[in-house]
């Protein structure tokens, strides 16, 4: 039975770790052949080659997404397999540790570059064809933080805020084209990143030793919501993988959220 990502291609922007590796893995799991993208060409590669190796169809495409110059490469890199189908626009940097107090009007300038204009930049260079093809999908990765903002790290809540926005106005533009644009919030997801500083944080809260112990008292302080734990990649995935496939035909202009019901808890 051929497979709904069989003769797409699909660029995971940031899919050197975390949540983008996992959307990729996912993505040519099922049949998609997937770019994968980041700064160090090594880990890059390294995730292309295990992609491969599971018998996934993997290229590479490395490049700085703060950058105009980095963009090119990017799209330059991932058209050179065809043409694009498929853009998850997931690049983007969190530090739960800074506050209003820590974050200068330089880091808010810096950080809506990375998260919200990084995406801009891939969609300018890829959307444009996809329009031309009459099939499309664009994902931005988001967070819950977007509509839920905490009094920390407000520069980066403030990003999520426009990725869920651009989103919407995308669909617009693209009305009738056969391109969607969604946007995915998510609550807390582990990735494998995230772990040593959240136990080594638990730690010093007093909130356990192991991640078992951690876990309830860490969503019940940082982001309460009704199913009581943190999310696993997997669950939010499988979000992706539905926006991206062809079932997703009449979802445009979606802010859709995978976080546990944290956004209204
Ligand atoms: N994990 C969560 O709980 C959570 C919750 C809500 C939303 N999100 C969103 O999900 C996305 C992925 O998060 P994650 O937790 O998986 O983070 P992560 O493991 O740190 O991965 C971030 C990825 O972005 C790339 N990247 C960062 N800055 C870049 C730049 N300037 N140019 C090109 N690539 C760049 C990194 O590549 P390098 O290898 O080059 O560093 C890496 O591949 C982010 O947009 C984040 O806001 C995550």
């Amino acid at each position: 039975m051929a497979s709904d990502f069989e003769g797409k291609r699909a660029l995971v922007t940031g899919s050197s770790s975390g949540l983008g590796e996992e959307i990729a893995r996912r993505l040519a799991a099922e049949g998609a052949s997937v770019v994968v993208h980041g700064r160090d060409a090594a880990r890059t590669e390294a995730v292309a080659k295990s992609v491969r190796d599971a018998g996934g169809d993997a290229s590479v495409a490395i490049g700085d997404l703060a950058t105009d110059e980095g963009a090119d490469a990017v799209a330059a890199a991932a058209l050179a397999g065809g043409p694009v189908d498929i853009l998850v626009n997931n690049v983007g940097v969190y530090d739960p540790s800074l506050s209003w107090t820590t974050v200068s009007a330089a880091d808010w300038a810096d950080i809506y570059n990375v998260n919200v204009i990084s995406g801009v930049r891939m969609i300018q260079r890829l959307v444009p064809a996809m329009r031309e093809r009459g099939w499309g999908r664009v994902i931005q990765i988001s967070s819950v933080t977007g509509h839920r903002p905490q009094a920390s790290q407000p520069h980066y809540a403030a990003t999520n805020a426009a990725r869920s926005n651009l989103a919407v106005s995308l669909s617009r533009e693209l009305r009738g084209t056969g391109v969607t644009s969604n946007a995915i919030a998510a609550g807390g997801i582990l990735v494998p990143n995230s772990v040593d500083h959240l136990v080594s944080m638990g730690r010093e809260q007093g909130w356990g030793e192991t991640w078992d112990e951690i876990e309830p008292n860490l969503v019940a302080a940082l982001g309460p919501n009704d199913v009581g734990r943190i999310g696993r990649m997997d669950e939010y995935v499988g979000m992706v993988l539905f926006l991206a496939g062809p079932a997703s035909g009449y979802v445009t202009g979606a802010n859709l959220h995978v976080d546990g019901g944290w956004r209204d808890a």
